[in-house]
């Protein structure tokens, strides 16, 4: 152990020193810390830690956090965890409230503005979404504002992606999927898989979707309503469209005259991803795409990078936690 006296001097030579073996104090706390993780095998490990203490040691000096405020938060966090379930995850909607959920993804799906931007999964994507034709009604049950959904998958350079696989799925009219109402939504409705035709274009039938809480019933409702947060995301209809030699999309389109727009709670939204959804009051052209007449009509179209010219994304860590999603975003 060296003397502390040292390096509590000040010497800029000290500060940038290691820490290791030197005794805990307010002004060096985090470089004390951090000195412990120096051993840690995997470097990415290390740097995660050590980055992680420094900035959780500058947020306490900065609040000057009271004993009882600590208490608090290690309530929350403790009832945080015991709100998690197999279908129930509290901390990953914690994440999602505070814009950590969509930070990391926007890291890690960077386009630079020449693909179609990323935004959250969600919790209610299904692994095996079923199987439709292009043109069918995803919406089984009949009820809500009839839409048609439009869209072209194509490749970097305007080349039409044949064969796009593009799952969607989607709440209903009232914001709820259908995982959510197994007793009044069919199984399956407003899901579907598609397969793109020649030109890369896929066209269904669906309903206009509308916005929908996040589970606010848990801790992070008591903190959403505690900071006079709304706990609402504006309707939208989720995506994944793949295709063999580029690089995966995961998104949302946005419908713009849609509630909470401006405020989703999980902070999902994108400028590029808003798309007007306005009414068609032609009954021959409703005939046509066999829809009542008025409907609405949505067009969605997809670029997708090549995967050989991705955007580096961040390093990804050494050691990833294993969750299960449960909570919307
Ligand atoms: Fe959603």
């Amino acid at each position: 152990m060296r003397d502390a006296k040292i390096h509590a001097s000040g010497v800029t030579q000290e500060t940038a020193a290691s820490a290791r073996g030197e005794l805990f104090s307010e002004e060096r706390s985090a470089e004390v810390v951090a000195a412990s993780f120096e051993d840690t095998p995997p470097p990415r490990l290390r740097q995660l830690l050590t980055s992680l203490v420094r900035h959780l040691h500058a947020f306490v000096k900065d609040v000057e956090l009271t004993e009882q405020e600590w208490a608090v938060a290690i309530n929350f966090l403790t009832r945080t965890g015991q709100m998690c379930t197999d279908v129930r995850q509290e901390f990953i909607l914690l994440s999602d409230v505070l814009g950590v959920s969509m930070l990391v993804e926007t890291i890690n799906h960077r386009t630079g503005g020449t693909s179609t931007e990323s935004t959250v999964l969600g919790p209610f994507h299904m692994v095996d979404s079923p199987k439709r034709e292009l043109g069918d009604n995803i919406n089984l049950d009949a009820k809500g504002t009839p839409c048609l959904v439009a869209g072209q998958v194509t490749g970097p350079d305007g080349e039409p992606l044949a064969g796009a696989v593009v799952d969607v799925w989607q709440a209903n009219e009232d914001g709820f999927y259908d995982v959510q109402q197994p007793d009044i939504q069919p199984p399956g409705n407003l899901r579907g898989l598609f397969i793109a035709d020649a030109a890369g274009r896929f066209w269904f039938r669906s309903v206009v979707p509308r916005y929908y809480p996040i589970p606010d019933d848990g801790p992070v409702g008591q903190l959403l309503a505690a900071t006079g947060r709304h706990p609402n995301r504006p309707a939208h209809l989720h995506f994944i469209v793949t295709a063999p030699g580029y690089r995966p999309v995961t998104t949302h389109v946005f419908v713009a005259d849609s509630t909470y727009l401006d405020s989703d709670a999980v902070f999902g939204v994108k400028e590029s991803l808003v798309r007007d959804v306005p009414e068609v009051d032609d009954p021959a052209r409703a005939t046509e795409v066999g829809l009542a007449n008025p409907f609405r009509a949505l067009t969605f179209d997809l670029t997708l990078l090549r995967a050989d010219q991705a955007p580096p994304a961040a390093q990804p860590a050494e050691v990833q936690p294993t969750v299960v999603r449960g909570a919307p975003s």
